[in-house]
């Protein structure tokens, strides 16, 4: 596997004649990877093949940390990742320094429509997805990928990536990959790192949570149901789901069904009929905030 920290090393290492005309498969990562990000590495080659080229990406984009996040603490395990990622067939890593990335102030941002980035994740954190998509476009800039590869764990983030692709007509397939899990469900994250073992062990409770709250929605949209889901109703499940983690000592930020669509709030009809939807999760567990979301494919689906 080729490192390179710059810009100019990245774009000469793309223009090898043996991969022209083969396809660039990208997995962009802010570091300290595990089995997820490995997966999606594996889901890059397994799109372009043998003869295409699989890239990663490891920088730690401060643009996307708010005042008081965890960039500073976020952990950097360059040599480790750099081990996985060869094992695991990436071919070219783009790991640049902050003044690579960034030699002078970005003062050009990508701003995303804030009906899809001002809502639960983009609420919670001012400004997050303005970082997350300036710097994914200036990734597709530098790698020219024809095709990324992002987990849905990170919900939304993966939307605005494909809405962003979508509005600059960016030649540029986005894939999306299942959540990698633990074996107890909880979702990989680099952030998992930070749980103590007490917080590990109740770590799954989010998911449970949620696996509750899919299941409630779904009985109510059951055509035997005793009477249809609505909004009220859908809240009064919400608001149970997150007192349930309440109760057993998290902050939840949001337990929220919402459609897939465009993450807005489904109406009464909606959610009496197919629409697909997605409930999606957040909660802090001591200082360690995770995320998490299943997909619920409408009754008739
Ligand atoms: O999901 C992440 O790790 C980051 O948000 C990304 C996409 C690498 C941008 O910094």
């Amino acid at each position: 596997m080729r490192i390179e920290p710059t810009i100019a090393g990245t774009r000469e290492a793309l223009m090898a004649p043996s991969r022209i005309g083969a396809g660039i498969g990208l997995v962009p990562t802010m570091g300290n990877l595990h089995d997820g990000h490995l997966t999606l590495v594996g889901e890059a080659r397994r799109r372009v093949g043998p003869d295409g080229l699989v890239a990663a990406s490891i920088f730690v984009n401060r643009l996307q940390f708010g005042a008081g996040e965890d960039f500073d603490k976020y952990p950097r395990t360059f040599e480790r990742d750099c081990a996985l990622l060869a094992e695991a067939g990436c071919d070219l890593l783009f790991a640049p320094h902050e003044g690579e990335m960034y030699p002078e102030p970005q003062t050009f941002h990508v701003v995303p429509d804030p009906a899809l980035a001002g809502v639960l994740e983009g609420a919670a954190r001012a400004g997050h997805f303005d970082g997350v998509c300036t710097v994914v476009m200036k990734l597709f800039s530098i790698v020219r990928p024809t095709l990324a590869v992002f987990g849905k764990k990170d919900y939304q983030q993966l939307m605005l990536v494909r809405r962003m692709v979508e509005q600059f007509a960016l030649p540029i397939e986005i894939v999306a990959h299942d959540t990698v899990r633990e074996a107890d469900g909880l979702a990989m994250s680099s952030r998992n790192g930070y749980l103590s073992a007490a917080e590990r062990a109740e770590a799954p409770a989010l998911n449970r949570a949620l696996r509750g709250l899919v299941e409630a929605v779904r009985a109510a949209r059951a055509a035997h149901a005793k009477a249809r889901l609505d909004r009220a109703r859908l809240a009064e499940l919400e608001n149970a789901a997150m007192a349930e983690l309440h109760a057993r000592g998290w902050r939840p930020d949001y337990l929220s069904v919402r459609r897939q669509s465009d993450l807005q709030l489904p109406s009464d009809a909606q959610l009496a009929g197919s629409e697909p939807l997605v409930a999606l999760g957040a909660a802090r567990l001591g200082m360690p905030r995770l995320l998490d979301n299943i997909e619920i494919q409408g009754p008739d689906a």
